[in-house]
């Protein structure tokens, strides 16, 4: 295969790494390493900002290419095009706030953002700077533009900044940009389908307290949920994760809020579900809950058995949610556990809740719960049934996003 400057003889996908200028500019010799020793083929193009923070020779020496960083270095082939269009992916780690205006504005006064108005490919931001300049309302805009064009921009980490301070604006751990590009590649040139949609979704399991050291729970791990989030940022998404109690590791790229109980999960899920076009409920809501609350741990006596569990009904969040729709037009999604008759009882429990599309899984002992694939049937509202074989559980949300995308269309 080769470029239009018939210079090619890269083996694996070729991507373009712009670096800007940030302290974060040091991880992204790690994001690089990752790429190089998984055989992408890698030019890095930093902005002179970021050539204060790490010099070429680093970024020369990594990548094992020459270092293209002005418009004006061997203008001959052409760089501030030819770069761009031979990429397969561009990544923008970090991303400083000044980078992603000059992006959604078009600008092209360097060679980063020549090569960005010239590249065909998908497009990952991977932004990092102060709180303050995160969320400022132009920031917001820009990142909306860059979104809303196609463009993948992963929410930054919460966490250690710069200085002593903590918050939001850190850049993700070079492993998990490199996760999200390995998935926006392996999707081939197709632009992100999930580009400038914000979707919620709810994933693990609650736990309703008994005393300040027992609950009542479910084996839920999260992972389903997890991978629809997973999935959802490679797509193009603004993600909102709402965990209830999974342990595990913050997915790269989602903004994610720890919850516990049902009436917190229900909270969280009915504020972010304000501005969603999508919300999928893919937690294991308890049912019910204890109906009193001991604030002291509760005693075993001697000779006499326990009181009986007096329980109380939790609200049902997607029956809620799927009869008030906050945002018009916006889809809801659940999902089913069911250990008999799945397919009837996935037919009803869709009516009645009156969900858009209804995920029902078949569960036991070793089904679903914890393991690292699944295989579902996806009801759709309209009489629509998706059967989807056993596989991993990313390939389960991938196909819960497409019957979304057809329908978001
Ligand atoms: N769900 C919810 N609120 C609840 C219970 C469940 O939002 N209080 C959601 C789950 O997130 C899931 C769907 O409803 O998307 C179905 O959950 P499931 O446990 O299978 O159904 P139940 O409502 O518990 O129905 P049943 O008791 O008949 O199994």
């Amino acid at each position: 295969m080769s470029g239009s400057d018939g210079a090619d003889t890269r083996s694996g996908p070729r991507v373009v790494l712009g670096v800007s200028g940030g302290i974060a500019a040091y991880k992204a010799c790690e994001l690089l390493r990752r790429f190089t020793e998984s055989g992408h083929d890698v030019r890095v193009v930093p902005t002179d900002a970021a050539l204060h923070f790490v010099g070429e020779a680093t970024w020369a020496a990594l990548s094992g290419h020459p270092v293209a960083t002005r418009v004006w270095d061997d203008a001959h082939q052409v760089p501030h095009v030819r770069i761009g269009r031979g990429a397969d992916l561009v990544v923008v780690a970090p991303a400083t706030a000044d980078t992603l205006a000059r992006a959604a504005h078009g600008l092209a006064d360097d060679l980063l953002t020549n090569t960005l108005l010239t590249a065909g490919c998908p497009v990952v931001y991977a932004p990092a700077m102060h709180t303050e300049m995160w969320e400022h309302p132009a920031t917001q805009d820009n990142v909306a533009t860059l979104r809303r064009r196609g463009a993948v921009v992963i929410e930054p980490a919460v966490g250690r900044l710069t200085g002593a301070d903590t918050g939001k604006g850190r850049l993700p751990e070079p492993a998990e940009i490199y996760e999200v590009c390995r998935r926006v590649l392996a999707r081939g040139q197709d632009l992100p389908d999930l580009a400038g949609r914000h979707v919620v979704i709810s994933a693990g399991g609650t736990r309703e307290p008994l005393d300040p050291v027992r609950y009542l729970g479910n084996r839920s791990s999260g992972k389903q949920g997890y991978a629809l989030a997973r999935t959802a940022v490679a797509r193009g998404a603004r993600v909102t994760l709402l965990a209830a109690n999974t342990g595990l590791p913050d997915p790269a790229g989602a903004d994610v809020t720890a919850v516990g109980t049902a009436e917190q999960l229900r909270e969280a899920v009915l504020k972010a579900a304000a501005d969603a076009d999508v919300v999928v409920m893919a937690a294991a809501v308890a049912d019910f809950r204890p109906a009193a609350y001991a604030t002291g741990k509760i005693k075993k006596k001697d000779g006499e058995e326990p009181a009986p569990l007096a329980l109380v009904r939790n609200p049902d969040i997607l029956a809620e949610l799927s009869a008030g729709r906050p945002r018009p037009g916006q889809l809801v999604v659940g999902f089913a556990a069911e250990t008999d008759d799945v397919l009837a009882n996935g037919r009803a429990k869709l009516a009645r809740k009156g969900c858009d599309l209804l995920v029902v899984n078949e569960v036991g002992e070793l089904k679903a719960f914890g393991t690292e694939e699944n295989e579902a049937v996806v009801l759709g509202a309209d009489g629509s049934e998706t059967p989807v074989p056993r596989g991993p559980k990313d390939a389960l949300a991938d196909r819960v996003w497409d019957l979304v995308v057809t329908r978001l269309a």
